[in-house]
């Protein structure tokens, strides 16, 4: 199981979007998916079916079962999507204060919950909460990929530095394999601000940038919006397309296979049609 985790304290810069839309998409190409929720907001769960009610009295989130020193994770775990399952997250100010206070492996207690699964999974995706506290630093301890979203903004790169100083001490003591990658987001290439942010990341992560960027299209707004991956909703759009090739450039980082368009699940399917078309163009 290799873990894909998606990080950056800057508030809506799209990371449980990248986070829904890549553990969708590498379900889709066939590879079996662990999706992480560690933001008590509960979006990723939510989109992924959760119902954050109930998960308020059940306590079946990955916040608790951090905390569980003898629980069964399959408690914890529910199918999402073929060969997708979650592990969700909802609001529980206590959980988050006593995994703070975890005097033993308190970054450790995510990656030795998971362990005995980790031979279930190809990937894990985890969504990390705006904030460097404890639950993302369990993230970070586990990680073999950090994807930094970066939204092409003029505020984009404040803070950023704290974050990579924050990643990299993590990766330091914990994931010394760890790659740190930038992730252009929303990013509209007609305008200058967005081209000039892009230009500055690249100078900074170098070849740590994928070259897939996601355009800021209604499409996944919209699709967010009743719950959905872009690729659900129209796997013919642009965006569709950009979380498909970003899923591939981090096969490609990995020395996985990439796989091609046609052998999508469900390739038959008309819309998967269309998106291979757009991706001749
Ligand atoms: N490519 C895109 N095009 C248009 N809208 C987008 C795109 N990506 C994300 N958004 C929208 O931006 C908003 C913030 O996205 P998202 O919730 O993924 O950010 P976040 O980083 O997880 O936020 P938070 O820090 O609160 O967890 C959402 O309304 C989402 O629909
Ligand atoms: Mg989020």
């Amino acid at each position: 199981m290799k873990t894909i985790v998606i990080a950056n304290h800057k508030g809506g810069c799209a990371k449980t979007t990248t986070a829904l839309n890549l553990a969708v998409v590498l379900a889709n190409q066939g590879s079996r998916v662990l999706a992480v929720d560690l933001d008590p907001q509960g979006n990723l769960s939510v989109a992924c079916g959760a119902d954050l009610q109930e998960l308020e009295s059940t306590r079946c989130t990955s916040h608790r079962l951090m905390l569980d020193v003898r629980g069964d994770i399959a408690a914890y775990r529910m199918r999402a999507r073929p060969r997708l399952d979650l592990i969700p997250a909802c609001l529980d100010h206590d959980a988050e204060t006593l995994i703070e206070g975890q005097p033993v492996s308190r970054d450790l207690l995510l990656k030795n919950k998971l362990a005995p699964v980790r031979s279930g999974y190809d990937y894990c995706v985890i969504d990390t909460p705006p904030a460097l506290r404890a639950p993302t630093l369990n993230a970070l301890a586990m990680s073999d990929m950090t994807i930094i979203p970066i939204e092409s903004s003029n505020f984009a790169l404040v803070g950023l530095g704290q974050v990579m100083r924050m990643v990299s001490a993590v990766r330091k003591a914990h994931a010394p394999k760890m790659i740190i990658m930038a992730l252009s987001t929303k990013y509209k290439p007609r305008q200058t601000v967005d081209r000039e942010v892009r230009s500055q990341v690249e100078a900074m992560f170098k070849t740590n940038m994928f070259d897939t960027w996601v355009p800021d299209a209604a499409a996944v707004n919209q699709a967010v919006g009743i719950g959905k991956s872009v690729y659900e909703t129209n796997m013919a759009s642009p965006a569709a397309l950009a979380f498909f090739n970003l899923a591939n450039e981090i096969r490609e980082r990995f020395g996985d296979e990439k796989v091609g368009l046609e052998t999508i699940a469900g390739a038959e399917s008309e819309s998967s049609h269309a998106v291979a078309e757009e991706g001749r163009r």
